[in-house]
């Protein structure tokens, strides 16, 4: 069973993951580039944190032992006692082999190296890594402490025990693992980003107003945030990227992104991590 956990990247989920961990006990290293993005991760845990601490959900001494346990570092060589590592840096394929590669060289041979990547394909970065066999897809949702759902996502090459072992690491942590083939958005991105999508280009198309679509879906399909909220919430450049593999890897003009997503991500308009998205925070 894993110990000491590695997370590359302190964004919203590489801070959520690294929480979530912590929490369960485990020894936290989380990477990143520079120590500016490490306190920020650092800034977001513990405020997630306050929120359980304020609704009673944890104790502030399971706080403060939680932040205790997380460490900061920019040297990949301190992945070198990890027992898994799960990368969770941007969305790009290039940017996520490079860290891939630099983490595979330093880890121990037996360790599982994890990405939680949404859209990019498992086979893929397995084979940038010297251990197809022990690389595994395990995809966390937004918000990382609040979502019980992770998909552990098997390459060609993913190994049973990697798959038992990523699993048993998941329930770990509190999580509820489904199996998923590796295959373009896995299952649930498959089928929740044509949906946002859609209710972006009904908003391009002036159908309805941002505020009439998201009551629609909240209050006529019961779901816990309208879609143009949680694009937000997801992230605009995040769904763009996931949107455009889709496009491209099914071959479908069914995936093809809405304008107006395009437009937003290129204005800068990200959701709530940038201030503004198709509301403002
Ligand atoms: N840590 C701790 N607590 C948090 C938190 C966090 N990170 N984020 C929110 N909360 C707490 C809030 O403090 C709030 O507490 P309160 O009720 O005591 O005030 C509570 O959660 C509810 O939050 P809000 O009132 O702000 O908003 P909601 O009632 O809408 O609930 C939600 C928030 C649980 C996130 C709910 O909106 C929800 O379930 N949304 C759907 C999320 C979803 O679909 N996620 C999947 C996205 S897809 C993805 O991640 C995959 C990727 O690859 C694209």
């Amino acid at each position: 069973m894993s110990k000491t956990i590695g997370v590359i990247g302190a964004g919203i989920m590489g801070n959520g993951i690294a929480q979530v961990s912590a929490a369960a006990g485990l020894n936290v290293i989380m990477v990143d580039i520079n120590d500016a993005a490490l306190e920020r991760g650092l800034a977001s845990i513990a405020a997630s944190l306050d929120k359980l601490v304020k609704k009673d959900k944890i104790s502030a001494a399971e706080r403060e032992a939680t932040l205790a346990r997380i460490s900061r570092t920019t040297d990949y060589g301190q992945l070198a006692t990890a027992d898994l590592v799960i990368e969770a840096a941007t969305e790009n394929l290039e940017i996520k082999k490079r860290i891939l590669k630099q983490a595979d060289g330093v880890m121990r041979a037996d360790a599982i190296l994890a990405t939680n990547t949404s859209s990019i394909s498992i086979t893929e970065l397995a084979a940038s890594t010297t251990r197809p066999d022990r690389f595994v897809g395990l995809h966390f949702f937004n918000p990382v402490p609040l979502m019980q759902l992770v998909e552990v996502i098997s390459g060609l090459a993913t190994s049973q025990q990697t798959q038992e072992s990523i699993a048993e690491f998941a329930r770990a942590i509190g999580k509820a693992p489904i199996g998923v083939r590796n295959s373009p958005g896995f299952a649930v991105n498959r089928i929740l980003c044509p949906m946002i999508n859609e209710a972006i280009f009904t908003l391009q198309e002036g159908v309805a107003t941002a505020e009439d679509i998201d009551t629609g879906m909240k209050l006529g399909c019961g779901h816990p945030i309208g879609p143009l909220a949680l694009a937000d919430l997801v992230g605009l450049d995040t769904l763009l990227s996931v949107m455009e593999v889709f496009y491209r890897d099914f071959g479908d003009t069914k995936y093809r992104p809405a304008p107006l997503l395009r437009e937003m991500v290129a204005a800068g308009r990200y959701g709530r991590k940038s201030g503004e998205g198709f509301y403002k925070y």
